[in-house]
């Protein structure tokens, strides 16, 4: 069940001398990787081909998920006219696919596509808490408020999941940090995002070109991150794998997250400038 539809967003507020322009084409971007859940819903149907119970959950969350990209695709295409959220979707699968026809998981075992998602999910929670904090404007905020609640309640959805798997399979600490680091890698190299923010971003007659969308991408998205933010991220990646909050892992990785996020920033804005100069 859903705990809000479109209808529950005030888009007569929005404010157009309110939005900030470097956010409008990392939302078209996330507007496309939201709208992409079927894909994933269907590739977890496979992995769990004989558990109906989270076959269902996974069905439910992936009805949120698309709401997600419908709620951003309308917000960007208010603040933008000149976006067609449809038509870009459209580019995107085109382009773009999911690989859906695994039939078991690609992460190793069960439990460790479950801290998978729970990575995905402390990902999408802490950006959209990021970009609701860096919007002055109302609409954008509130459609971030809500989608940050679901991703967090996303979290805690295959986090339930994932102790019944650990039960069975017994993955070790190690093993399911480096399943949780492996994803965190996995988001930085993939893609996805670059190739969902020049489906939503790139001229007609340009081409896909990795280095450059996923600059284009990051040097808008990392700036948005405040060290509380990863902090949080940090604490629930670390319960995931099961290690404490508290603890000097966590604490290290906490530190190396803040760092490896001014260095990338700072690394893809001299990407682009050599690019534009060159
Ligand atoms: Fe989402
Ligand atoms: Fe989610």
């Amino acid at each position: 069940m859903k705990s809000w539809t479109l209808n529950d967003i005030p888009w007569h507020s929005f404010t157009k001398s309110l939005v900030n322009k470097d956010l409008i084409p990392i939302v078209k971007a996330a507007s496309m990787v939201e709208s992409n859940a079927d894909d994933y819903a269907a590739y977890l149907q496979n992995v769990f081909h004989d558990d109906p119970e989270f076959k269902q959950a996974a069905r439910d969350w992936a009805v949120e998920e698309v709401q997600h990209g419908l709620a951003l695709g309308r917000w960007a295409e208010l603040a933008d006219p000149d976006f067609n959220y449809r038509e870009s979707f459209k580019r995107f699968v085109d382009g773009y696919k999911v690989p859906v026809h695994a039939t078991s998981s690609i992460r190793g075992s069960r439990a460790g596509e479950l801290i998978a998602r729970c990575i995905v999910e402390t990902g999408t929670s802490s950006y959209y808490r990021a970009l609701m904090d860096a919007s002055q404007e109302p609409v954008l905020k509130e459609v971030c408020r809500l989608i940050a609640a679901d991703e967090f309640r996303h979290y805690k959805l295959f986090y339930v999941h994932l102790q019944r798997y650990l039960e069975k399979e017994k993955v070790g600490k190690i093993r399911r940090l480096f399943v949780a680091l492996g994803r965190i890698r996995e988001s930085e190299g993939d893609d996805e995002l670059p190739y969902a923010y020049y489906a939503a971003n790139g001229a007609e007659d340009e081409r896909y070109n990795h280095l450059k969308y996923s600059a284009e991408y990051g040097v808008r998205a990392y700036p948005l991150y405040q060290p509380y933010h990863i902090e949080k991220a940090t604490g629930m990646v670390m319960k995931a794998v099961g290690l404490s909050p508290q603890g000097k892992i966590s604490h290290f990785m906490n530190t190396g997250l803040q760092k490896f996020i001014t260095y990338r920033a700072q690394k893809l804005r001299q990407r682009i400038a050599n690019h534009t100069s060159g």
